[in-house]
C-alpha cells in the first residue's frame, strides 16, 4: 500500500537519503523569513541535486514558501516571476512535478510523527467538551500554537455550561502558530467498554471533523487516533472506524482533498496501515 507521500515540513523528518527534499525544505525554511538566503547560484545548485535525484514527494507549501520566498527575496515585492529565469524555471518545474506526484497519491495515507509539525490545511485536535486544553494531542497542539489558541477556544460558545463541544461534534479555529492553517476541535467519546454507543459517537466525530474541513474548503487534514490516549478506544477498533468513515467520506466528497492519519507511535502506524490495508488499500 503507497502511503501519502511524506508531508514533512522539517527538514528532520525526512529520511537522510532524500537529501534533494532536505535541501529545499531548508531552503525553504531559510525562505520563511524571506532573507536574503538563497542565491540563485545556491538555489541552483539545490535544484540540480533535486533534478538528479528526482524531486521527492514534499508538501507544496513548504516549496510555495520557497519560490514566494525567493520572488521578494531576490525581486522586491510584487516583483512577479521573470520568464527565463532558469532558476524559476527549474522551481516551476519541480513544482509541477511534486504537485503530480501528489495528486497521484491515495487520498487517505498514513503518517508518523508529531502532529503538530505537519504542515497540512488543518489539524484535528482530539479535545475535550470545554475546549480549553489538557494532555495529549491537545496538549502538545496547544503548545505549539500558542496561547492564542487557547483564547480563541475561549470565544467559542458554550452549548451548555462548561461545554463547547459536545462529544462527536467538531469546531474549529486557527492554527495561529502551528504549520497548519487551521485547528479542528473535536471530541471523540470516552471507552466505556463498547456498549454505549461510543463507535457511533467516534465516527461521529471523524465525520463532523471532516464536513467542517469541507465548508472551510481545506485541501488536506490531519487527524491524530482520536480517543486511542486517555480515553482509552481500543487501536484497533477505533482505526476500523477512522478508516471507514474517512473512506465513506472521500468517496462522497471532494473536499478534503487529503486526509492524513497521524500514528505518534511506531505500534499505532502498524494498527492504521492494517486497517487501511482491509479496506485494500
Ligand atoms: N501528534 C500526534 N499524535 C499524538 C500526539 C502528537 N503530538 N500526542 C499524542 N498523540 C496521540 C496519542 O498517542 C493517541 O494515539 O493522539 C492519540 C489520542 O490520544 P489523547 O491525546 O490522549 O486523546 P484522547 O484519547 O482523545 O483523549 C482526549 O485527553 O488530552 C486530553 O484534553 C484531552 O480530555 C481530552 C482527552
Amino acid at each position: 500500500m503507497r502511503s501519502l507521500p511524506t508531508v514533512a515540513l522539517t527538514a528532520d523528518h525526512v529520511p537522510e537519503a532524500d537529501a534533494p527534499a532536505r535541501a529545499i525544505i531548508a531552503f525553504a525554511q531559510s525562505l520563511d523569513g524571506y532573507t536574503e538566503a538563497g542565491s540563485p547560484a545556491e538555489i541552483k545548485s539545490w535544484m540540480d541535486r533535486v533534478d538528479a535525484d528526482g524531486p521527492h514527494a514534499l508538501d507544496l507549501n513548504s516549496l510555495r514558501i520557497a519560490l514566494f520566498g525567493f520572488q521578494r527575496a531576490h525581486y522586491g515585492q510584487g516583483g512577479g516571476w521573470p520568464d527565463g529565469d532558469p532558476v524559476m524555471d527549474r522551481m516551476r518545474e519541480i513544482t509541477a512535478a511534486i504537485r503530480e506526484k501528489v495528486a497521484e497519491a491515495p487520498r487517505l495515507g498514513v503518517w508518523l510523527g508529531d502532529i503538530t509539525q505537519l504542515q497540512v490545511s488543518a489539524v484535528v485536535n482530539a479535545a475535550n467538551e470545554r475546549m480549553l486544553g489538557g494532555g495529549g494531542v491537545d496538549g502538545a497542539i496547544h503548545q505549539a500554537a500558542g496561547p492564542e489558541l487557547r483564547e480563541a477556544c475561549e470565544r467559542v460558545p458554550q452549548v451548555r455550561p462548561g461545554v463547547r463541544c459536545p462529544a462527536g461534534e467538531a469546531r474549529v479555529t486557527l492554527g495561529f502558530r502551528l504549520p497548519a492553517r487551521l485547528v479542528i476541535h473535536t471530541v471523540g467519546p470516552i471507552w466505556r467498554g463498547g456498549g454505549h454507543g461510543e463507535d457511533d459517537l467516534l465516527a461521529s466525530a471523524y465525520r463532523s471533523s471532516l464536513a467542517l474541513a469541507e465548508v472551510e474548503e481545506v485541501a488536506s487534514v490531519a487527524f491524530p487516533a482520536i480517543s486511542t490516549g486517555v480515553y482509552g478506544f481500543p487501536p484497533n477498533r477505533a482505526a476500523r472506524i477512522a478508516v471507514d468513515t474517512v473512506h465513506q467520506w472521500l468517496a462522497e466528497h471532494d473536499r478534503p482533498q487529503r486526509v492524513v492519519l497521524v500514528a505518534f507511535d511506531a505500534d499505532s502506524q502498524q494498527t492504521l496501515n492494517a486497517a487501511l490495508a482491509e479496506r485494500g488499500d
